[in-house]
């Protein structure tokens, strides 16, 4: 039996010595460890010997074949370089060709407007917060003074996760997160940039799209500091010239509250289509933080005022480069996003 294993041994190393190809290898190790491979028949017969001698045979056996398995592998390995060998010999590579350039992104127009807009902010000594997108409705709603079932909240339509639990429809909630840690230290001044969500679709409006709330409490703040902020930044953001103008208007968390349009930047407040020969577009709402919002977030609001306000990415981002339809912010099409380097 010893004699047959060896004998086995060498003709096995010498096949596989001289395989050629890796399909030939492969047939030459179904023959021998396949299994009616030559070895494991030898095995079958192992009953025929003597018992004392039993193990000794099966163990040199399993030696065996792992001896060859490990040669089989091996040959397999040289016979795969070989063949890649050839592959690359056979090709031919012009190494003069120049190389093909990495291909650069670029940030998209609403992380440029977005990146300005907290420039000039945090030039006038704000500090940028952030909040959750999944807020719950004591923020989003409760702590902002919109009640439950108050009428407002239905301007604001919004995809609910449970009945606690929404994507927050707007980034005053933060304004309330932010407040709620620091009070009662003064002063209070951040603005707040974010993706919002709402039951909206066309082309002026999407289902997500981004804010940047601002939050300004310390003593004395006045309705003044809010328009004169305000005045800055348009004029930082759409040129020297522009003026502001504040319509009364109604927010449940701020008291008075305004709507705050900029001169047209089509016509130069002459009057065209995109302002509706107004003269005026719209960019964002304000007003003074309202009594009760300071009060539940844990500032007395006999010492301290504040102002607010939040505005729409896209809309200003539409307003700088003249963009007619929002949806083209978000289709990925790159004809337009490489417009906005
Ligand atoms: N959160 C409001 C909205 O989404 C915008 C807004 C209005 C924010 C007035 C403010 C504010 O901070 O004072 O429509």
């Amino acid at each position: 039996m010893f004699r047959k294993l060896k004998e086995l041994e060498n003709e096995a190393c010498l096949k596989i010595k001289d395989a050629t190809s890796i399909d030939e290898l492969k047939e030459i190790k179904v023959s021998i460890l396949g299994k009616k491979g030559e070895l494991t028949t030898l095995l079958r017969s192992l009953g025929a010997v003597d018992p004392e001698e039993r193990p000794k045979v099966g163990s040199a056996a399993n030696a065996l074949r792992l001896e060859l398995e490990k040669l089989i592998l091996g040959k397999e390995q040289l016979l795969r370089d070989a063949s890649l060998g050839d592959k690359w010999a056979k090709e031919q590579i012009d190494i003069s060709l120049p190389g093909r350039p990495a291909a650069l992104g670029q940030k998209h127009p609403l992380t440029l407007v977005n990146d300005e807009i907290k420039e000039i902010f945090i030039g006038l000594g704000f500090q940028v917060a952030h909040g959750p997108e999944i807020e719950s409705d004591y923020y989003n709603y409760e702590a902002l003074n919109f009640p439950a079932d108050h009428p407002a909240r239905d301007m604001q339509d919004s995809f609910y996760i449970t009945t606690k639990y929404l994507l927050r429809t707007h980034t005053s909630p933060v304004q309330v997160r932010v407040m709620e840690k620091l009070a009662p230290s003064l002063p209070v001044r951040i603005i707040a940039p974010g993706k919002v969500f709402r039951r909206d679709d066309d082309a002026t409006h999407s289902p997500m799209f981004h804010q940047v709330e601002g939050l300004v409490v310390d003593q004395e703040v006045t309705f003044a500091d809010l328009k004169g902020t305000l005045l800055l930044f348009a004029r930082e953001m759409f040129g020297p010239e522009q003026k502001i103008r504040l319509r009364p208007s109604f927010f449940p968390f701020t008291e008075p509250s305004a709507e705050v349009d900029i001169s047209c930047i089509m016509c130069a407040s002459r009057g065209c289509r995109v302002c509706s020969n107004t003269g005026w577009l719209e960019i964002l709402g304000a007003g003074m933080v309202h009594p009760r919002v300071l009060e539940v977030a844990g500032y007395d609001p006999k010492q301290v005022t504040g102002y607010a306000f939040g505005m729409g990415v896209e809309r200003i981002a539409m307003l700088k480069y003249g963009i007619a339809d929002l949806r083209l912010f978000f289709t990925n099409d790159l004809r337009f996003l490489k417009q906005f380097a």
